[in-house]
């Protein structure tokens, strides 16, 4: 039989999938989990596969690859789809679909397979990076081309045979790995309805966390976070650590209604905690070591960036170009930066840097002032210059008092009662 490699969770929907793409398609199933972090089937997944028809189950530990190569140039990018999703489930998927590619080579597979559902953002991102990659493999979703319910498909599998105990478990659809969780459908598919309690896993709910908070400091190496509280760390010590600490003080909820890609508005919820502080505390140390234009190009770039990794574009020129820029950024963005977390709220209480470009000598107002207040007449005379001639000429003359509005179409919230 000829070979795939199936993106595998080793959850009910891709469980089901090696029995289905088996029995159905005729292929020999290889079985390809990408450990992302934070995976709840971790344990039973290898046998799980091979109950379900397997040929072989693979577990390969990308957790370190992950937030170096993908969640770390994203936070140093600023990237924040939205300006609400820190992107964890988007930037996961252009890193499975070259594992799987990868594999599918080694084990010399005809065909790659994941479980995405033909609705959403993460079949593009799957499907065009391995095609991208390797325009030779085919690639199957059995859950685009057959959906089934939960119930049918624990039916399919006890039907052949595989015998496993699925816990009940809720109507959301969840995905997680390190840099965050998302959380979908069920009771959050009414935008007016508060998400309830059981959609939320990593954090405590804000008015249940310690009044008193915490503070820490965490320090970056050009963009990079490499220390928390002054202690060195690997890059998953410091999200977990991260994330627990957050979590506990209800850090890196977002409630938000997103635009996918295929046009659809969606209600999504996500908990990131160690994404969401690590955004705070970047953003702060840029704003000391980065020049007034630095910040606004970049940020406009950031909203691009963002864009690119959920629009499922990650193996792409344009996303070489921006992330040329963004790491050119980041050469002396190092530093620490002091956050309180308590109750919800992330707040940045002090930030330095060896690079710094804040001058206390001239943003004082003490005797000890460097800044020379006389030339900031001439400064303003240039400065306004455009500005006066133009209401001089074209403004005042016409309609005078023109001014003291700014929009002709007149003020917002005119006319409501
Ligand atoms: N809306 C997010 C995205 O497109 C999260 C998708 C989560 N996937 C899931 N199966 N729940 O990146």
């Amino acid at each position: 039989m000829p070979a795939l490699v199936l993106a595998y969770s080793g959850g009910l929907d891709t469980t089901t999938a090696i029995t289905w793409l088996t029995k159905e398609r005729g292929y020999d199933v290889i079985a390809l989990n990408v450990d992302v972090g934070m995976s709840r089937e971790q344990d039973v997944l290898e046998e799980r596969g091979l109950a379900a028809g397997a040929a072989r189950v693979i577990v390969v530990d990308a957790r370190e690859e992950f937030l170096r190569h993908f969640a770390f140039p994203a936070l140093a990018a600023g990237a924040v789809y939205q300006d609400a999703y820190p992107l964890a489930t988007a930037l996961a998927r252009p890193l499975m679909a070259r594992l799987l590619v990868d594999a599918a080579r080694e084990e010399g597979a005809v065909a790659v397979a994941h479980g995405c559902t033909g609705k959403g953002n993460d079949q593009v991102r799957f499907d065009v990076g391995i095609r991208t990659l390797d325009p030779a493999l085919a690639i199957v979703a059995p859950a685009r081309e057959q959906a089934m319910s939960r119930e049918a498909e624990i039916d399919y599998l006890r039907e052949h045979g595989v015998a496993i105990a699925w816990e009940t478990k809720g109507s959301f659809s969840i995905d997680e790995n390190i840099w965050g969780r998302s959380v979908e459908a069920g009771a959050l598919e009414d935008p007016w309805a508060e998400p309830p309690p059981s959609a939320f896993a990593w954090t405590r709910a804000p008015a249940d966390a310690p009044a008193d908070g915490v503070e820490l400091t965490i320090s970056f190496e050009r963009g990079a976070p490499v220390a928390i509280d002054g202690e060195a760390l690997a890059p998953v010590a410091i999200v977990e650590r991260l994330n627990e600490l957050g979590g506990e003080h209800g850090v890196g909820r977002v409630d938000h209604i997103e635009d996918r890609l295929v046009g659809i508005k969606s209600r999504e919820i996500y908990e990131a905690p160690a994404a969401v502080a690590l955004h705070a505390a970047h953003r702060a140390l840029e704003t000391m070591t980065l020049s007034r234009s630095q910040l606004r190009l970049k940020r406009q770039l950031a909203a691009e960036y963002a864009e690119l990794i959920y629009d499922g574009l990650w193996f792409s020129a344009h996303h070489q170009d921006i992330a040329a820029y963004m790491a050119s950024t980041q050469r002396h963005v190092s530093g620490e930066t002091r956050l309180r977390l308590r109750q919800g709220a992330v707040t940045v209480t002090g930030r330095r840097a060896a690079a710094s470009l804040y001058d206390r000598a001239l943003a004082t107002y003490d005797r000890e002032d460097a800044f020379d207040q006389s030339s900031a007449t001439g400064f303003i005379d240039i400065w306004g210059l455009q500005t006066r001639v133009q209401a001089r000429r074209q403004l005042l003359d016409q309609m005078p008092g023109a001014l003291h509005i700014a929009s002709p179409a007149g003020a917002i919230g005119e006319g409501s009662p």
